[in-house]
C-alpha cells in the first residue's frame, strides 16, 4: 500500500481524503508538477521549484512551502514508497496544490484559503524495449486549449481529450497545432531534426516550458550539437528527419510515424541515438549523486 502527504500528514493512500468542496475538484483551481527520481535522487528539483513557483504565480496562489520543505516532504514520500527488492529505485513523484475549499462554491477567489497541498509516487517502469528500439507513433490536431499553456494547470481536459484521440488511433502521443506551427504534445514537447540541426518550439505562454526540454538543449549546447529554439512550421514537422517528444515520464522518444506516415527512415534516428547517450549519462551522475 502506497503513502502520501496530504497537508501535513503521511498517510496511506486508502485513508487520504479531500472535501467534495475543493477548488480542485469543482473548477480545476490548482496546479501540479511531476518529477522523477532516480536511485532515489530528486531530478532536477530545483527547476521544476521554479516553475512550481511560476505556476502558482500565474493563478496567484501563495507557495505553501519552502524549497527546503518541499525537499523534505519529497524525500519522505519516496522513501515511504521505496521497494526494497528493486535496486534501482527509479519513481516519479506527482505534487498538487489546489486553492483549497471553501463553505461556498464561488467563481471568485474565497477571502482566505488554506491550500490542499497532495504528494504521492508511483514506480518509473524501465523504458519499453519495443518502442526504444521502434520508436512510437504520433498525430497531430489542432491545439483546442487555453492561452496559459506555461502554467502547469490541473485543468486538463483538452489536454485529455487530445491525448485520447492518440489513443484511439493507435498512437501515443498527439502532436499540437496552432497558426500553422506546431507547439508540443499533449503532454510532452517536441523536437524536430532536419538537416542534422535540432529544434525546437521557442518558450512562451502557448507552451509548457519542459524541463526534460531545458536539458536536450543544455546538453546539446556542452556537446556542440547544432540546435535551435526556432518556429517550426506544420510543413517542416512533417518533412523532418527525425521527431522526438520529452516528457519527464518519457524522457525523449523518438517518433517514427505522424499521422500513418513513416518520419524519415521509419526508425529512431541518428541524433536520437547521440541524445539518449547523453541524456543516459546524465541519469546515471544524478544516480550516483554527482549531477542534481
Ligand atoms: N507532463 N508539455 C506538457 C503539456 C506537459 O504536460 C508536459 C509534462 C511537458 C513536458 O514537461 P517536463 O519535461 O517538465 O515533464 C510538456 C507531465 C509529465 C504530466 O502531465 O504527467
Amino acid at each position: 500500500m502506497s503513502t502520501v502527504y496530504l497537508n501535513g500528514s503521511y498517510l496511506p493512500i486508502e485513508d487520504a481524503c479531500v472535501s467534495v468542496m475543493d477548488r480542485g475538484f469543482l473548477f480545476g483551481d490548482g496546479v501540479y508538477e511531476v518529477i522523477p527520481a532516480y536511485g532515489g535522487k530528486l531530478f532536477r528539483l530545483s527547476h521544476h521549484l521554479d516553475r512550481l513557483q511560476n505556476s502558482l504565480d500565474g493563478i496567484r496562489l501563495a507557495n505553501p512551502l519552502s524549497n527546503s520543505a518541499w525537499r523534505e516532504v519529497l524525500s519522505e514520500v519516496l522513501e515511504h514508497n521505496r521497494d526494497q527488492t528493486d535496486d534501482n529505485n527509479d519513481q516519479s513523484v506527482y505534487l498538487q496544490v489546489t486553492r483549497g475549499s471553501a463553505p461556498k462554491r464561488d467563481h471568485g477567489f474565497p477571502d482566505k484559503t488554506t491550500p490542499t497541498v497532495f504528494v504521492f509516487s508511483n514506480p518509473i517502469a524501465e523504458p519499453d524495449p519495443a518502442s526504444t528500439a521502434q520508436g512510437i507513433a504520433a498525430i497531430t490536431l489542432d491545439d483546442i486549449r487555453w492561452q496559459y499553456c506555461n502554467i502547469k494547470a490541473i485543468t486538463l481536459l483538452p489536454n485529455v481529450l487530445l491525448r485520447q484521440q492518440a489513443t484511439d488511433r493507435n498512437a501515443a502521443e498527439t502532436l499540437l497545432i496552432r497558426n500553422g506551427l506546431v507547439i508540443e504534445g499533449s503532454a510532452s514537447n517536441v523536437f524536430v531534426i532536419r538537416e542534422g540541426e535540432i529544434l525546437t518550439p521557442p518558450k512562451g505562454k502557448q507552451m509548457l516550458p519542459g524541463i526534460t526540454r531545458d536539458l536536450v538543449l543544455e546538453l546539446a549546447e556542452q556537446h556542440a550539437l547544432p540546435c535551435h529554439e526556432t518556429d517550426i512550421s506544420e510543413d517542416t514537422l512533417r518533412q523532418a528527419d527525425e521527431i522526438w517528444v520529452t516528457s519527464s515520464t518519457r524522457e525523449i522518444a523518438p517518433v517514427t510515424t505522424l499521422d500513418g506516415t513513416a518520419v524519415g527512415d521509419g526508425l529512431p534516428g541518428p541524433v536520437w541515438k547521440s541524445m539518449i547517450e547523453l541524456y543516459r549519462r546524465y541519469k546515471d551522475a544524478v544516480r550516483h549523486g554527482t549531477e542534481e
